[in-house]
């Protein structure tokens, strides 16, 4: 064999191989922790929905800023394992005028593809900054991942639907409906494009509403209204989508608040003959919601009429072949008696480190491919930033991760990609801010402090 012939051989294997890495990162799903795409940049897809074309899964959400509120873009990522994700592109921009132009909020985008034009339709609740302009507005693109053209309003009767929050549901039999918050259900035509009925308004339920079926039964999950703050989302169950629909109860156990989330989407991966639904919360984080808002997906167990996410299982693997998933045990090794405390403004008590002073660094050294940071979250909780150099200098990523949550926890907030193994610093910074913000009522939610409580950081073996 020719030498020129072996090294073109060499070198495509070198490719594969590290391409396979690069798309390997993660091999599990880790919820309430910052992801990152192939870029190292973090997966930024909020009040997302998943849809499934080919082999692959396209992630669409909310393209969030940590300044202001505004509508930045409908980000698209792929997968196909719903844990390593590829950026493709904000497939739609901000507008130059209209219901999705600048000062705009742009919240909830969902896709689906329309089964009789083959086109992919973007649904997406329009608002003015103070939410008193609510429209439901769509998009249309002929490829999954291209930029979307936007339409204008979705129409009803050919008058705009001036409705807030809302989630979509594609039938088994094709047929597309817009869910819209506090129990409505609108039927939509075959091209996608508009309102054929009002299919049920049944003033029940709350706000991000999400629909799946499973064995004949109809799931309507929603939550309770609480601003950016988490709290127990409900669900209904129906035999008919015209119902009637039955309250069940909370969905998680109570006073989880949605293990820290709101709904989303629920989004069923299914072989020829499993299904396993997979529960999509968000996780917010006001103001940074484009750096520290994470996400919590968790697999949804269903027993006749009755769903429930009962435990919050921190790292899991979803087979989408096999369609089963497991709880992930970690295999780590903690090197948080390592640290450097570069001032002594860090108190050292009960096995953690705290800090509630701006600037105030911890680093830790290690040597490996990836590394995990647990830490006390609760109503003093504040923002930290965490970042990976390689040797002492060399930002191989960096994310804010938000220490607040309304009840306290001890949780895993952050987990690195797996990375090429060397030698590497993580820096943890406390910011000296806290996530806090008030509603149109004026309530005043977040924390009431800055503070970081580390309590652990591991090396993954
Ligand atoms: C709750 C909604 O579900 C979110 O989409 C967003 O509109 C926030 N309220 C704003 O406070």
């Amino acid at each position: 064999m020719k030498i020129r012939t072996l090294i073109f051989i060499i070198c495509c294997t070198l490719i594969v191989s590290i391409k396979a890495s690069n798309d390997k990162r993660y091999d599990a799903i880790h919820s309430g922790t910052p992801w990152f795409d192939q870029n190292n940049r973090e997966v930024n897809a909020h009040g997302a929905c998943i849809v499934k074309e080919g082999n692959k899964y396209y992630l669409f959400g909310e393209y969030k800023s940590d300044t202001a509120n505004v509508f930045t873009g409908f980000s698209c990522y792929s997968s196909t394992d719903l844990m390593n994700w590829k950026f493709e592109r904000i497939v739609l921009p901000v507008q130059t005028t209209g219901l999705m132009g600048p000062n705009r909020v742009g919240e909830r985008v969902k896709v689906m593809k329309c089964p009789i034009t083959g086109e992919f339709v973007m649904y997406m609740h329009s608002d003015n900054l103070l939410y008193k302009d609510p429209n439901i507005a769509y998009a249309t693109c002929k490829t999954i991942n291209g930029v979307y053209q936007f339409v204008g309003p979705l129409l009803f009767e050919g008058k705009p639907i001036h409705k807030w929050d809302m989630g979509t549901f594609q039938d088994t039999d094709g047929k597309g409906y817009l869910l819209i918050h506090h129990g409505f259900i609108y039927e939509l035509s075959g091209d996608y494009k508009s309102v054929k009925r009002l299919v049920i308004n049944q003033k029940q339920g709350g706000e991000a509403p999400a629909i799946f079926k499973s064995k004949g039964i109809y799931y309507w999950l929603s939550s309770n209204l609480s601003s950016w703050e988490k709290n127990d989302n409900m669900y209904l169950t129906a035999t008919s989508l015209e119902g009637p629909w039955t309250f069940r109860a909370n969905f998680a156990p109570e006073g989880s608040l949605t293990w820290n989330s709101q709904t989303t989407f629920v989004l069923p991966v299914a072989n020829k003959k499993d299904t396993v639904w997979m529960f999509m919360g968000d996780r917010w984080s006001f103001p940074r919601q484009g750096s520290a808002a994470t996400y919590v997906w968790q697999p949804v167990r269903i027993d006749t009429g009755k769903v429930f996410l009962p435990d919050y299982l921190e790292n899991w693997t979803l087979d989408v072949s096999t369609a089963t998933f497991q709880e992930t045990r970690l295999d780590v090794k903690s090197v948080f008696g390592s640290i450097t405390a570069q001032k002594s403004n860090w108190v050292a008590e009960n096995h953690q480190l705290k800090s509630n002073e701006k600037d105030a660094s911890l680093t830790f050294t290690f040597i490996g491919t990836k590394v995990g940071v647990k830490a006390l979250t609760n109503n003093k909780g504040g923002y930290a930033r965490i970042t990976i150099f390689e040797g002492k200098k060399k930002i191989v990523l960096t994310a804010v991760v938000d220490l607040y949550s309304k009840n306290e926890a001890h949780s895993q907030v952050f987990v690195s990609p797996t990375l090429e193994k060397g030698s590497y610093m993580l820096k943890v910074e406390a910011l000296g801010e806290h996530p806090a913000w008030t509603d149109k009522s004026k309530t005043i939610y977040g924390s009431t402090d800055n503070f970081v409580v580390l309590e652990d950081v591991y090396v993954f073996k």
